[in-house]
């Protein structure tokens, strides 16, 4: 087969950069490992910034984010029993975030691919690339037993953090930054109404917890657990336990408890890989870098990487113009490494690291004081909850 660009990976960054290249007349071809159904049965978040938002806007395809979608002006840290709200809409003149699952997200544009003409094709194996130094780079995948080759111009590695691409990029050019955390986030799904109509991120003395929602009827709570834990050890009337105790006395109170839908652990890490090109392959997303999910950019994040490089692959194709080729990789690390700044710091402040001795405790509660009484602090939180300009 031979087309323009050739995308690895249909999570939501190769679909939203699918897309966005059908709409401006760019070919195209996506390749993902799993199927439909297995891209659907991933639990991720589910907090939208304005970028996210306006792709989905200028795709036309935002009806489902609009009808079901919740417009958010606001968060909270509980510190205790104080609860500092940081009030988004007040603080950005009147930005807001959207409470809106990454699997609906990823179904919205799953489910347009017909009609848009955007090929994807599932249950693709054994995907290699090759020649990715030259103008014409081309990747191989086995389906049903038959090789298949697709050459193009580009290929876009939008493979998740264990996907090839990156690692077709040789050593000598690449560097990794890496942190990883003592600690997993236990989440837990439930049909239950959230406890609050606002996210609430709390540092109590036993750990972190994180009140959320996907709608008014069902909510998605996480703790943050030793990395040795299984989730067999936490049986859903012991979570509920916990959560009551780390969210506070006026939000456990509003805890409605009911079963498991979906129960699993998430490692913590933050990762960057550059550069985010090497001659004709561009990385976008989680192939790239991973965010700790306190502050949920990681969506957010592949949605801007998915801005930029759509921007620079049209303007090769339809406007003959290299230059934004040649500046993505500088241009999308920079707002990558602000947000990794942000999720980096709001997981400093809103867990106990076993290191952690007597003065760092003093720091973060210093620093939620001081959190509490400055607009300004507040003002920086929120500009990069609701996140940072394009
Ligand atoms: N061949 C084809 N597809 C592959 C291969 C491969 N060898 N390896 C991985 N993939 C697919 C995965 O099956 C997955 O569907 O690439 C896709 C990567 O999707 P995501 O992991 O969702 O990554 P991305 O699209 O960058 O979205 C980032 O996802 O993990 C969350 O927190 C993260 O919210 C962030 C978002
Ligand atoms: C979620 O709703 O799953 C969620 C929300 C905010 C985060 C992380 C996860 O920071």
């Amino acid at each position: 087969m031979k087309t323009q660009v050739c995308i690895i990976g249909a999570g939501p960054a190769g679909l939203l950069l699918g897309h966005l290249l059908r709409a401006e007349g760019v070919d195209c071809v996506v390749l993902e490992r799993r199927s439909p159904d297995y891209v659907l049965s991933r639990i991720r978040a589910g907090v939208l910034e304005n970028i996210t938002v306006s792709l989905m806007e200028r795709l036309g395809l935002d009806q489902r984010l609009k009808a079901e979608g919740l417009p958010h002006d606001g968060f909270n840290l509980a510190d205790g029993e104080r609860l500092i709200r940081i009030d988004i809409a007040d603080l950005t003149g009147g930005q807001q975030v959207v409470v809106y699952g990454q699997t609906e997200l990823t179904r919205d544009l799953m489910d347009a691919r017909e009609e848009r003409g955007l090929e994807v094709i599932y249950e693709t194996e054994d995907t290699a690339l090759f020649d990715v130094e030259s103008d014409a780079p081309y990747v191989t995948y086995t389906k049903d037993g038959t090789q298949h080759r697709v050459d193009c111009r580009f290929i876009v590695g939008c493979d998740g953090f264990h996907g090839p691409s990156r690692k077709a990029i040789p050593a000598s050019v690449g560097k990794e930054y890496m942190r990883e955390y003592p600690f997993g986030w236990l989440g837990i799904l439930a049909d239950v109404p959230p406890c609050n109509h606002e996210l609430i991120y709390a540092n109590h003395e036993r750990g972190f917890a994180l009140a959320s929602m996907r709608s008014e009827t069902r909510s998605r709570y996480y703790v943050d657990v030793p990395l040795t834990d299984k989730v067999d050890d936490w049986s859903d009337e012991r979570l509920w336990d916990e959560l009551a105790i780390r969210l506070g006395p006026e939000a456990a109170a509003n805890i409605t408890r009911g079963s498991a839908l979906e129960k699993s652990i998430a490692p913590l890490r933050s990762f960057v890989f550059a550069p985010m090109r090497h001659g004709s392959l561009l990385l976008c997303g989680d192939s790239a870098h991973i965010v700790p999910p306190t502050g949920a950019k990681g969506l957010n994040l592949a949605a801007s990487d998915v801005h930029y490089a759509a921007e620079a692959l049209t303007g090769f194709f339809n406007k003959s113009d290299n230059d934004a080729i040649t500046a993505y990789s500088d241009t999308a690390l920079a707002r990558v490494w602000k947000s990794e700044r942000f999720s980096w710091s709001l997981t400093k402040l809103m867990h106990r690291f076993p290191e952690d001795g007597l003065f760092e405790r003093a720091m973060q509660q210093a620093e939620l004081d001081y959190i509490a009484s400055s607009r300004a602090a507040q003002t920086s939180i929120a500009e990069n909850y609701v996140g940072l300009p394009v």
